[in-house]
């Protein structure tokens, strides 16, 4: 009897194939994912025991073991320096191998608090540490004035201040401090100091030097790198080669007037000025050096290899890295594949791109596949870079420690802080030794936009690029320093326009704050610096009602006073001095001397 098989039906067949097939597919996939990872975590230790881990090596034998086992696509992103806003997924860290991010001024995260900075660049140092042969990554960030970027951190007189000082020894325990508050934060590049020597100082960066006289910036960026550096914090010389002499009226940016210029001094000048600075610097250990972003002669800085290689290479030796400097590089007139071939092979070894890093790597393999740039070209910046890294333990380096968080604006950094600010006093004018002032006055009235203004202390580079005007950080204004110093009987009387009529009739002594409002860069070109009209009012209606007036000015640069300082008894220049403005009373009423000197020229 013939027995009916039981018809299955194709359906049900079908169920079966599907189901099958999609075990099959999902075993497949299980096993090339297991031998993917046993793969990768053979590579990671091989990798991990490579000897560029093991820090007892010298680092050149660190260094070339690391480049051996460097593909061009890891080679290519480390000598890339991204902006942390511009990175699209933190995945990119990794998947273009990046080497370096930055903030840029006033980049942080929302909190901006310091714990919020260390945990947002612990979270990249995390990425980076997850990539094959997990390279560190430099974090640079403009901590030109202490870490002031942050909330809460010790804000010191800005450069120019710490020129007027002369200080060999306050600026290295100056940078010591700075490096102790960015070591806090995880931030381990500092693009500072800068060692440009002001020649004209309508250049709104004026304050970010410590002033045009070629040898006292030599010393004091000796002595600050020597401190930042005590700190394993890769350190940078800006702006190379020559941008303090940069002509006013020739910015090729126009909103600026001198920023971004053209350099037209002779070689000679340029090395005899210009170039010390440098090579201090580079004794001292200097990390990179940054190119300004100016044209010498009608040629871009960075596209310049008379002055990338021969000059700072071949010459002086440097054997860190040079970096550029914002967009620069893309200022070389061309296509941005042209600007960046140029600059490589003028020797730039690493580009603040800052944003497109997805077209800088295809540029790159182009550029390398076509021979437009050689190996040998990536493989010395690469060298460099890395050696840079090793040298500053950036591959050795415990995680810091909470407690360094508790260091973050301590009391104790705040006395240097106030330190500095005393030291980087100047007397202008001093009429019948008007200066010191007594402490047991009977009545004072102070008036002036600077004198109750954190912001206007502190000027640009400060929680923001801009800086921000107001009482937004933490510190002591000149105005409270006023009052803390003078006796009990004494009374002080503040209003910001001066405008004291007619409760008052004659007060003892006027002092009026003033100078100018913050900025940064070429946003603070200024063809003629002087006081606002606001602040000469102030300063007319004290003078009304004082039996003497002090002004003193809050400025980034010398301003144009010579109109009106005769009628004035004591005239003192404060440069922008941070957070901890009672160091000017500590000069003003006598507790310490004036001990500051001009770093730049002053027309009285
Ligand atoms: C700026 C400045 C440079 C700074 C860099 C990163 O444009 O020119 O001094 O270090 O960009 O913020």
């Amino acid at each position: 009897m013939r027995t009916s098989r039981k018809k299955i039906s194709p359906f049900r067949n079908k169920k079966v194939f599907l189901f099958l097939s999609a075990m099959i597919t999902a075993l497949f996939v299980v096993v090339i994912v297991a031998v993917i990872n046993i793969q990768s975590n053979r590579e990671r230790k091989v990798e991990a025991e490579a000897l560029y881990h093991d820090k007892s090596q010298p680092v050149e034998e660190r260094v070339n073991d690391l480049l051996s086992r460097m593909t061009v696509d890891e080679k290519i992103g480390q000598i890339a320096l991204v902006e942390k806003n511009s990175l699209l997924f933190s995945s990119d860290i990794v998947r273009f191998n990046l080497g370096a991010l930055l903030s840029g001024g006033g980049g942080g995260p929302d909190s901006n608090e310091p714990e919020a900075w260390k945990k947002m660049i612990t979270n990249f140092q995390d990425s980076a540490n997850s990539s094959r042969l997990a390279i560190p990554l430099l974090y640079g960030v403009d901590a030109v004035h202490g870490n002031a970027n942050v909330l809460g951190a010790t804000i010191f007189p800005h450069a120019i201040g710490l020129g007027a000082s002369g200080d060999e020894d306050l600026v290295r325990r100056v940078g010591v401090i700075t490096a102790e508050e960015m070591s806090a934060t995880g931030a381990n590049w500092n693009f500072s100091p800068t060692v440009d020597v002001v020649q004209d100082s309508r250049w709104g960066r004026t304050y970010e030097t410590f002033g045009s006289d070629t040898e006292r910036v030599s010393e004091l960026a000796t002595a600050y790198l020597e401190g930042l550096q005590s700190s394993a914090i890769v350190t940078t010389a800006k702006h190379y080669l020559g941008t303090g002499a940069m002509v006013w009226g020739t910015s090729t940016n126009p909103d600026f007037k001198i920023d971004q210029g053209e350099i037209t001094i002779d070689e000679a000048t340029l090395r005899s000025v210009h170039l010390p600075p440098f090579v201090s610097a580079i004794r001292a250990g200097v990390g990179s050096i940054m190119v300004g972003h100016a044209t010498w002669n009608g040629v871009e800085l960075v596209a310049n290899h008379e002055l990338l290689t021969d000059l700072i290479k071949d010459e002086l030796g440097f054997d860190g890295f040079v970096v550029s400097d914002w967009y620069g590089i893309y200022e070389i007139p061309g296509s941005k594949y042209h600007a960046l071939v140029t600059a490589i092979n003028a020797g730039l070894d690493m580009v603040m791109l800052p944003y497109n890093y997805r077209l800088f790597t295809m540029e790159m393999r182009r550029a390398i596949n076509s021979g437009d740039i050689s190996m040998e070209r990536l493989d010395d910046a690469v060298r460099r870079i890395l050696r840079v890294k090793f040298a500053a333990g950036l591959f050795d380096q415990e995680p810091p420690s909470d407690p360094s968080l508790n260091e973050f604006g301590s009391s104790e950094h705040r006395l240097v802080a106030r330190e500095a600010v005393r030291k980087s006093l100047v007397i202008l004018r001093d009429k019948q030794q008007t200066l010191p002032l007594s402490k047991t006055l009977s009545q004072i009235v102070v008036a002036g936009g600077a004198a109750d203004n954190l912001g206007r202390q502190s000027g640009g580079w400060t929680i923001e690029w801009q800086g921000i005007d107001g009482n937004w950080i933490l510190g002591t204004t000149i105005l409270q320093g006023i009052k803390n110093a003078v006796s009990s009987q004494t009374k002080v009387d503040y209003r910001q326009a001066g405008d004291f009529s007619p409760e008052v009739e004659s007060a003892d002594m006027g002092i009026v704050v003033v100078g100018e409002t913050p900025y940064a860069e070429g946003w603070g070109d200024n063809e003629h610096p002087t006081l606002s009209d606001d602040d000469l009012q102030a300063i007319n209606n004290v003078k009304a009602i004082s039996k003497k007036i002090v002004v003193i000015i809050v400025s980034g640069r010398p301003l144009d006073i010579s109109a009106y300082v005769d009628d004035w008894d004591a005239v003192i220049a404060a440069w922008l001095p941070g957070s901890e403005g009672e160091g000017v009373a500590d000069v003003l009423f006598g507790s310490y001397p004036f001990t500051g000197t001009l770093p730049v020229v002053w027309p009285l």
